[in-house]
């Protein structure tokens, strides 16, 4: 029995809950891939035909799913799938779902869909969904478990693991993020950005990194990878961003994916702060973080010099007793210009920090974020620097 309601989909006597086709419609449309990708697997559901069964199965994927009630995307992307099923269905010949004519009518008369009736729907914001699971046999997407026992196993696992549960686990989960697909709107902090997801895949590997610690986090942004670490087990953790805008978001996505885990009366109970931080300010906080994590902060040359005294200060022996574990940093780095990677490491070594590039966690159980193409694209380089200061002995 899965974790989630099995919906039949009757007009085609169809259950497709443990259908692969099925589950990448979903996760494309939780990632707000490409609509017509998103077509093209329900296409896949009906031989190639948009028939009216493979228009049920979007349907359901679009508007019925209880992840997708829960997790909406935005409005321009519901547009934009809504306008590709009118298309694909008038090109192939076949009669519209009447369901989808509706959700399109609607739309267009009033701005929204029935989903959308369900929460208050923040102009040019929406949700994306990723679902992260372990590596089975080193393979790294469940795209590659086609025609094998074990595929249906995983998603079933997926299944019951995700959607069940609104918090997930450290090995298994769903991480749901409030974003705006507006570059102008905030800073960039209010959209996901893969070394994010990286580095979450890096804690949620090996939860020995953050489990029990206090961490502090630099550019916190949508909050992805604070989520992780705290499914990861971290005892603190401390969220920090330049933009008041990006860390109030941040802390309504935390608040949605680890719900449970923040009203548990547990002792384990993860304590967490929320501050406004600019790295040119420096640390003074009180705690002394045992880690420090960040991703995607090196867009900018310029913020170089201000990034490295910040960790110098976080990671500082100051104050730490010598019984403590050495405190370090993780940091994640999508590259896009290596000078600009190359200035960091530099500039962080010339100021008493060592730095090691560390390719992957130890431990073989590795979690990835599903059908994640930037994470599995081995041309697209995400590096992970650990770093720590050279004056704790
Ligand atoms: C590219 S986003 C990455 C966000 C998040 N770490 C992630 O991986 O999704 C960079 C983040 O750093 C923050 N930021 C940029 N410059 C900053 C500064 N000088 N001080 C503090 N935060 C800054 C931005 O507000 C933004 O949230």
């Amino acid at each position: 029995m899965l974790g989630y309601s099995p919906q039949k989909l009757l007009n085609c006597g169809q259950d497709y809950s443990n259908s692969r086709t099925f589950w990448l419609l979903l996760t494309s449309l939780w990632q707000n891939k490409p609509a017509l990708e998103v077509i093209q697997y329900a296409l896949l559901l009906e031989q190639g035909k948009f028939g009216l069964d493979a228009q049920e199965a979007f349907h359901f994927a679009c508007f019925r799913h209880e992840i997708t009630k829960k997790y909406p995307v935005s409005i321009s992307y519901y547009e934009r799938l809504l306008k590709a099923a009118m298309d694909t269905a008038e090109k192939h010949g076949h009669g519209y779902l009447d369901e989808l004519v509706e959700e399109y009518c609607q739309l267009k008369a009033k701005g929204q869909t029935s989903v959308h009736q369900l929460q208050e729907a923040r102009l040019g914001w929406g949700f994306k969904t990723f679902v992260y699971a372990p590596k089975v046999d080193g393979l790294s997407s469940i795209q590659e478990f086609s025609g094998r026992e074990l595929s249906l196993d995983f998603v079933r696992k997926c299944l019951k693991n995700s959607f069940t549960q609104a918090t997930g686990t450290a090995k298994f989960g769903l991480l749901s993020l409030h974003v705006s697909k507006n570059m102008l709107e905030g800073s960039t902090g209010c959209h996901e950005w893969e070394a994010g997801l990286k580095l979450g895949e890096f804690v949620l590997s090996d939860t020995n990194l953050v489990r029990e610690r206090c961490c502090l986090e630099l550019g916190c942004g949508a909050g992805a990878l604070a989520v992780c670490v705290l499914r990861a087990g971290a005892r603190h953790v401390i969220c920090t961003d330049g933009d008041a805008g990006a860390l109030e978001n941040c802390r309504q996505n935390i608040e949605r994916n680890v719900s449970e885990l923040l009203a548990s009366q547990a002792p384990t109970r993860p304590r967490i702060e929320y501050q406004q931080l600019r790295w040119e300010d420096g640390w003074h906080g009180d705690a002394s973080p045992s880690v420090v994590l960040g991703a995607d902060l090196l867009y900018d040359p310029g913020v170089i010099p201000s990034l490295v005294e910040i960790l110098r200060s976080a990671l500082s022996p100051k104050g730490r007793l010598a019984v403590e574990r050495r405190p370090f940093a993780l940091i994640a780095t999508t590259v896009r210009n290596d000078s600009t990677v190359e200035s960091f490491v530099t500039r962080a070594v010339q100021r008493g920090l060592r730095v090691e590039e560390v390719a992957s966690p130890a431990g073989k159980e590795d979690v990835e974020f599903v059908d994640v193409p930037m994470l599995q694209n081995p041309l697209a380089r995400i590096v992970v620097h650990r770093i720590e200061s050279q004056d704790l002995p």
